[in-house]
């Protein structure tokens, strides 16, 4: 299995990027101490790692649970912004929650 260090977050394959959204970067390095399953939550401990966006599809409805902006953005532990708040919220050392801060500004650029 060959994880890759960095992974960027675009549009799945065959449709635009969101023209202010465009592509977002995550760094597996920097997540090391962060259990896979943490994300990858349809992991069953063996097999494939699939990509979010292969289930995570719908992107016209963000309200949707299993939709593509939620999958980043919800409250949930599970997505990007919702763990780092909730770790935020204990004062432990995490990743940003606002929009410009270290994912969306890159793509805007
Ligand atoms: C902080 C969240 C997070 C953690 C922790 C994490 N990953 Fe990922 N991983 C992602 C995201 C996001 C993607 C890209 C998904 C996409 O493009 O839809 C990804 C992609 C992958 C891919 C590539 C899948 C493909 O088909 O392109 C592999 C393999 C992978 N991760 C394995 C791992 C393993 C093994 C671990 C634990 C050692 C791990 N990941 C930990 C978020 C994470
Ligand atoms: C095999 C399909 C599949 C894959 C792959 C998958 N998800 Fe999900 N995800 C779902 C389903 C289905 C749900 C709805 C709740 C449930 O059944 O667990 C969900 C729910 C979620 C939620 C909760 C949404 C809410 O309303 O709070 C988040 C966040 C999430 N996924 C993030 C991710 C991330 C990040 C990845 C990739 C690292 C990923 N998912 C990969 C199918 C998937
Ligand atoms: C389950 C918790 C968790 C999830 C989910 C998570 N992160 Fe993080 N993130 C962290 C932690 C913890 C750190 C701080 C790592 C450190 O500094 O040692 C971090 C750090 C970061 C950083 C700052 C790293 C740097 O460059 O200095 C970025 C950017 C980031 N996360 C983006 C993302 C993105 C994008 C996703 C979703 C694909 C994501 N994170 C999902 C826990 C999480």
């Amino acid at each position: 299995l060959d994880v890759p260090c960095k992974v960027v977050i675009t549009a799945p394959e065959g449709e635009d990027p969101h023209p202010r959204f465009g592509k977002v970067e995550m760094s597996h390095a920097k997540h090391r101490n962060v259990s896979c399953v943490s994300c990858h939550h349809m992991f069953d401990g063996c097999g494939d790692f699939q990509k979010c966006a292969d289930c995570h599809i719908d992107r016209d409805d963000r309200s949707y649970e299993r939709g593509f902006y939620k999958a980043w953005h919800s409250e949930s532990e599970i997505s990007c912004r919702g763990c780092h708040k909730a770790m935020k919220a204990k004062n432990e050392q995490t990743g940003p929650i606002g929009c410009l801060q270290g994912c969306h500004e890159a793509a805007q650029k």
